[in-house]
């Protein structure tokens, strides 16, 4: 049989994870969900999450794949469990409708960066209208998807590997340079103080169960990404201390996000913060305003390395999506890898297509269902998202940690995490996981998942 490849190197994986991690997620979800959910009380309740919670599914899921050295459905039939398979089915439906929107949105980032290299800061007014100007962000979407898929056919540690090791080093220069940067303009200590100054009454029960749901998906968790990941890793890894590196990373990441964004965007108010708002809006509606404001040639420069970076962000993501169907295909029907990636990715393009509509070009798919009991309608774009991101995605990490705790039972998991990490056997980091993937992992994400599937589909709102 045909090698399917592994990363070269502990680094190599990690960065190649922390990639996975690191995406549009970090830099305009949390700097948003933070200053609205009590500043750094929602930074406190999310650190707690990331490592509680979050760290323990995400060290599951790289034992799984390490230990079976296979995509998420046949994972769960080498340890013996056919029936589980459906789970890998489901983390492979989940990768493929994220990847069907989020390259979309990737795209835009890429169509961001060419309109900022010729100062064209007038953009940001126009975003509705750009997003509508379907063959210009098709093709910049199309250019997203054959680049992400251009990586992952050069295989794991040609393709994958090599990738994030230019991709992420430059990633962290950019963003502690723009930084630095935001951090020094005028006005600047007002935004960091929107971000930052802790407000208690902020945290409500929402905040919190929000902080959960992004740290879930900010780390990659629930659709057997990791799993995936995880099985190309060397068995004399440390699977806890890599898990820990990428979940530092990522974290690190987002924190530095909300330090550039909320100075650039105090600069642009003059301190007021006035008509704040996040999501898409605020970087590609809000922050080609600030880059004008800085005159011709700054804004150039910044402008452009902003959306270099958010496009840097973007890519280490998609692949790691586009990894994890592309892995399944080529495991169980044996077929090449470049064959594979290619069909994969123009498939899932294909997807992508009434998403890509349903940005103001297509009545029809903007306003393409109301749910039950809502006011307005849901375009497709979102409906995806709500299927993906929030139903599948806290689905697929409930059942994987039952999976993990009661059906292929705690002491494998722990066994497969000693390899490479003698420590572990007696540390008090085994206990917590222990604990964590027996109790709390399952109730607080089963919690997760109903809680959210209620509100996004049906309006029925808990708190
Ligand atoms: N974590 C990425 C972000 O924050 C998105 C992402 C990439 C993802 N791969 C994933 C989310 C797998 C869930 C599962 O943008």
């Amino acid at each position: 049989m045909a090698s399917r490849g592994n990363f070269s190197s502990k680094l190599g994986f990690i960065l190649a994870a922390a990639g996975s991690a690191v995406g549009l997620g970090n830099i305009w979800k949390f700097p948003f969900e933070a200053a609205d959910g009590g500043g750094a009380a929602f930074v406190l309740i999310y650190l707690v999450f990331a490592f509680i919670l979050c760290f323990p599914v995400m060290v599951t899921e790289i034992a799984i794949g390490r230990k079976t050295q296979k995509n998420p459905v046949g994972a769960y039939k080498a340890l013996g469990f056919k029936q589980w398979q459906f789970l890998g089915i489901l983390g492979i439906c989940s990768g493929v409708l994220i990847l069907s929107f989020y390259n979309i949105v990737a795209g835009w980032a890429i169509g961001y960066f060419l309109e900022m290299i010729q100062g064209n800061f007038e953009i940001g007014n126009n975003f509705s209208t750009y997003t509508a100007q379907i063959w210009k962000v098709g093709l910049y979407g199309a250019l997203f998807m054959a680049i992400t898929a251009f990586t992952v056919s050069k295989g794991i540690s040609g393709g994958i590997e090599r990738a994030a090791k230019f991709l992420m080093p430059s990633l962290l220069l950019m963003i502690i340079g723009l930084t630095f940067y935001a951090m020094s303009l005028p006005n600047a200590s007002a935004g960091i103080a929107y971000y930052l100054v802790p407000e208690f009454s902020e945290v409500t029960f929402e905040v919190v169960y929000n902080a959960l749901g992004q740290a879930f998906f900010s780390l990659s968790l629930g659709m057997g990404a990791l799993i995936t990941y995880g099985s190309y890793v060397s068995k004399n890894d440390n699977i806890i201390n890599s898990a820990a590196w990428i979940t530092v990373t990522d974290v690190g990441i987002a924190f530095l996000a909300g330090l550039m964004m909320f100075p650039f965007v105090s600069y642009l108010t003059n301190g007021t913060m006035e008509n704040f708002t996040g999501g898409p809006g605020l970087i590609f509606a809000t922050l080609p305003g600030v880059f004008r404001s800085l005159g011709e040639t700054l804004g150039i420069i910044v402008g452009s390395t902003f959306f270099l970076l958010l496009s840097f962000a973007a890519l280490t993501s998609t692949v790691s999506l586009l990894e994890v169907p592309v892995t399944y295909v080529v495991d169980e029907l044996k077929i090449s890898r470049k064959r594979t990636v290619w069909i994969v990715a123009g498939l899932i393009f294909l997807l992508g297509v009434p998403s890509l509509l349903s940005n103001g070009y297509s009545g029809f798919f903007t306003n393409f269902v109301t749910y039950f009991g809502a006011i307005s309608p849901t375009s497709f774009m979102t409906l995806i998202e709500h299927i993906g991101n929030d139903t599948f995605l806290p689905l697929g990490g409930f059942l994987i940690t039952i999976f993990a705790a009661y059906v292929w039972k705690k002491n494998n998991l722990i066994e497969e995490l000693v390899q490479g990490n003698e420590q572990f056997r007696n540390s008090w980091v085994r206990k917590h996981i222990d604990f964590t993937v027996s109790y709390l992992c399952p109730l607080m994400l089963g919690f997760i998942f109903i809680l959210t599937f209620l509100d996004r589909f049906f309006g029925i709102s808990v708190f």
